[in-house]
C-alpha cells in the first residue's frame, strides 16, 4: 500500500533541530515509592537517584531508575494540591514528560517557541560540584511536555536536583536497551495538527502513514502517522480514532485518560524471547493472539532465526518489511485505567512498526475492551 511506503532517506546535514536521543521519561503517579518498586522487581530497573523531602524538595518524591540507556523518573505529589496531584487526578498514572537530550537547551527552546511551541517552563540552570544541567520545557499533546535537556557542562550521574541512591531489591535486568518509539493518542481530527507541530517546530518528517483501511477490524479503526527527527533516534507515532461500528480503542484511551496522552512506550531488546520470558515469570501480563496467527506466520514473513514454538508459547508477533524483520509484543495496561501500556520490540533490520500485526493486535485489544464493557 502506497501510504505505508517509507519516505526516502533524510539528509542529516539539514537537521534543523538536533536531538541526541531520549533523555528520560517521567511518569506522574499516585505512589512513586511503589511505582519504583514495580519497575525494579518486574523489569529489573535499578534505582539510582532520589529527589524529595529528604533532599530538600518539599512538594514531591521522585525516584530515578535506569536500565542501559533507558531512564525513568516516577514522581508523586506530597499533598493534594499542585500540578502533580492535578495530573494524577485527571489522568491517573501516566507519562508527563518525554525529555529530549539536546546540545544547547536555551537555543532549542528559543527555536521551538519561535516556531510556535507553547512554553512549559523557561530555561533553568541546575548546578552542583559536577557542573550544570540546563533544562527548558515545551508543551506537546494533552498535558504532556518535552523537557529539552543539555548536559554538556555536567559530569555527574544525572542531575543536580537528584541525590545518588542505591539499594532496593537486586533483580536481574530483563535486557531493555533503549527507547524505540513513544506513541501519542490524540483526539479525532487532531492527528495532522500534531504531525504538523513536530514538522514545523522540531523539523521532524512524516516517516509513514497508516489510514483507516490499514488499521481496521470488523468493529473499529484508527489512523496513524509516524514522525521522526533527523537522525531517527526519536520516533513518535501519533494515533487518532476513526469512525467504526463500535468504539475505537483510541476513544477508550481518550475517555479514561481525560484527553490526549502517551499511549505506549516501545522498549528495545536484543533478545525478545529472554526478555519476555523474564517479564512473564515476574507477572507482567501481555496481550495474546489466537494460535492460528502462528499457522500462517512463516508463509507471511519467510524464514526467521527464532524458534516458532517459543514465539507461540510467549505470544510474540513477527513482521517483515523490505529491510528485515521485527519481533514485538504488547502488555496489558500497567495501571487500573485502560490507558498506558508497553511494547517490547526486537528489530532485525526492519525499521517499520509491525503493520502486518495490526489486525491481530487490534482484535486482541478489542477482546480486552469488551471484557471491560467498553466496546
Ligand atoms: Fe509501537
Amino acid at each position: 500500500m502506497d501510504s505505508a511506503t517509507p519516505a526516502p532517506a533524510f539528509e542529516t546535514v539539514t537537521d534543523v533541530f538536533p536531538i541526541n536521543g531520549t533523555d528520560y521519561i517521567e511518569f506522574y503517579v499516585g505512589n512513586a515509592r511503589q511505582a519504583a518498586h514495580y519497575y525494579q522487581t518486574t523489569f529489573g530497573f535499578e534505582v539510582i537517584g532520589y529527589s524529595g523531602p529528604e533532599t530538600g524538595v518539599r512538594d514531591r518524591a521522585s525516584y530515578l531508575l535506569r536500565q542501559n540507556k533507558v531512564r525513568f523518573i516516577v514522581t508523586a505529589a506530597m499533598g493534594p494540591d499542585g500540578p502533580i496531584a492535578d495530573h494524577v487526578r485527571r489522568h491517573g498514572d501516566g507519562i508527563r514528560d518525554i525529555a529530549l537530550w539536546v546540545d544547547d537547551a536555551r537555543e532549542a527552546y528559543a527555536l521551538a517557541v519561535a516556531r510556535g511551541a507553547r512554553s512549559a517552563y523557561e530555561p533553568r540552570v541546575l548546578r552542583d560540584g559536577s557542573g550544570e544541567v540546563v533544562m527548558a520545557g515545551i508543551h506537546t499533546y494533552g498535558d504532556t511536555i518535552h523537557s529539552l535537556v543539555e548536559r554538556r557542562g555536567y559530569r555527574g550521574a544525572f542531575r543536580p536536583d537528584f541525590q545518588p541512591m542505591a539499594g532496593g531489591p537486586a533483580v536481574e535486568p530483563v535486557g531493555i536497551l533503549h527507547v524505540d518509539h513513544c506513541v501519542g493518542n490524540v483526539e479525532l481530527g487532531k492527528m495532522d495538527e500534531w504531525v504538523g507541530f513536530y514538522e514545523r517546530v522540531m523539523g521532524f518528517r512524516n516517516l509513514i502513514s497508516f489510514d483507516d483501511e490499514d488499521i481496521s477490524t470488523e468493529y473499529s479503526s484508527l489512523m496513524s502517522k509516524v514522525v521522526a527527527n533527523g537522525n531517527e533516534r526519536i520516533k513518535f507515532p501519533i494515533n487518532e480514532p476513526a469512525e467504526g461500528r463500535r468504539k475505537s480503542q483510541i476513544d477508550e484511551y481518550l475517555d479514561y485518560y481525560g484527553g490526549a496522552g502517551a499511549q505506549h512506550l516501545a522498549l528495545a531488546t536484543h533478545d525478545i524471547v529472554h526478555t519476555v520470558r523474564l517479564l512473564e515469570a515476574r507477572g507482567l501480563e501481555f496481550l495474546t493472539v489466537p494460535s492460528s496467527y502462528y499457522e500462517t506466520l512463516l508463509n507471511r514473513v519467510g524464514p526467521i532465526e527464532e524458534d516458532l514454538r517459543e514465539l507461540k508459547q510467549l505470544g510474540i508477533l513477527v513482521d517483515r518489511d523490505d529491510e528485515g524483520y521485527l519481533l514485538q509484543i504488547f502488555t496489558q495496561p500497567v495501571q487500573d485505567r485502560p490507558t498506558f501500556f508497553y511494547e517490547i520490540i526486537q528489530r532485525k533490520g526492519a525499521r517499520s512498526f509491525g503493520k502486518g500485526n495490526f489486525k491481530a493486535l487490534f482484535e486482541a485489544i478489542e477482546r480486552e475492551q469488551a471484557r471491560r464493557g467498553n466496546l
